[in-house]
């Protein structure tokens, strides 16, 4: 294949110029970082299975009218997907207590919240992507009010799908991290969703047993960190054939 242009490295995927004006080439890494880099390691396989489960959900919400910048996935660890002016926040939603909730407010982890809960971060590793509120959007320019209420609209009903789509395979989604972008067609401006849906942003505990399925494995040395992506790609239906020893998938180019 021919080499291409990378465009941007993030801590766990890189963006390569795609094959048209408009696309890009979202390469997935095995590289995990945890409290903004501080902690960094490696999760075998985490790459393709990243890749196999953010292309399962991104396709399963397009079907219910979501927009995504999702294309196709071209291969173990890369997915075409459309370019998008990138929003700079982190839409957090909050099922259950648990992580920086649980922390900050004192509340015991694990208790269902009595209603979703829907929180901004400011996306700059810097100032270590503070909470903002509203205001600060919209004050500083990072999202207009319509963006927001767009937003907000897409993220509950991604909440109220993901939440049914996991429970029906025995697994409670507690919380997890959204990203949208903008993307321009003719003189038009939709919010789409954006980056990826996978372990890596989202905690995902078993139903019945409270068993961790994601990324605070890795950041909370649980162990057994490639076992708990596999067995969510596993619930999914859509664990790689070739099983988790053959999950190196092609080297990157650059
Ligand atoms: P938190 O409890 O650490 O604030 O995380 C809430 C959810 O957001 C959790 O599912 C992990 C996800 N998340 C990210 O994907 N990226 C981040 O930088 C942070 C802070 C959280």
């Amino acid at each position: 294949m021919a080499r291409r242009r990378q465009l941007y490295e993030g801590k766990a995927k890189i963006l390569f110029e795609g094959p048209e004006p408009g696309t890009l080439v979202q390469y997935f890494k095995d590289d995990a970082t945890a409290g903004n880099g501080a902690k960094k390691g490696t999760i075998t396989g985490k790459g393709v299975l990243n890749n196999r489960i953010s292309e399962y959900l991104m396709t399963r919400l397009a079907e219910i009218g979501i927009p995504t910048h999702f294309i196709r996935r071209l291969n173990m660890r890369e997915q075409l997907i459309r370019e998008v002016e990138i929003i700079p926040l982190e839409v957090v939603v909050r099922n259950v207590a648990a992580g920086s909730l649980a922390t900050r407010l004192g509340i015991t982890e694990g208790q269902r919240l009595p209603r979703s809960i829907i929180e901004y971060y400011y996306k700059n590793d810097q100032l270590n992507d503070p909470m903002v509120a509203e205001e600060h959007i919209t004050c500083f320019g990072w999202a207009a009010t319509q963006d927001l209420d767009d937003m907000v609209a897409l993220t509950l009903r991604v909440n109220d799908f993901l939440c049914g789509l996991f429970l029906g395979v025995g697994i409670t989604l507690v919380d997890f991290k959204l990203e949208f972008g903008r993307l321009w067609e003719n003189e038009e401006m939709r919010i789409v969703l954006a980056d990826e849906i996978s372990p890596d942003n989202c905690r995902l505990w078993d139903t019945k047993t409270g068993e961790k399925m994601d990324k605070d494995r890795f950041r909370r040395d649980l162990g057994k960190v490639e076992e708990g992506y596999q067995e969510v790609a596993r619930r999914l239906g859509i664990l790689p054939e070739a099983g988790p020893r053959d999950m190196s998938g092609p080297e990157v180019m650059q």
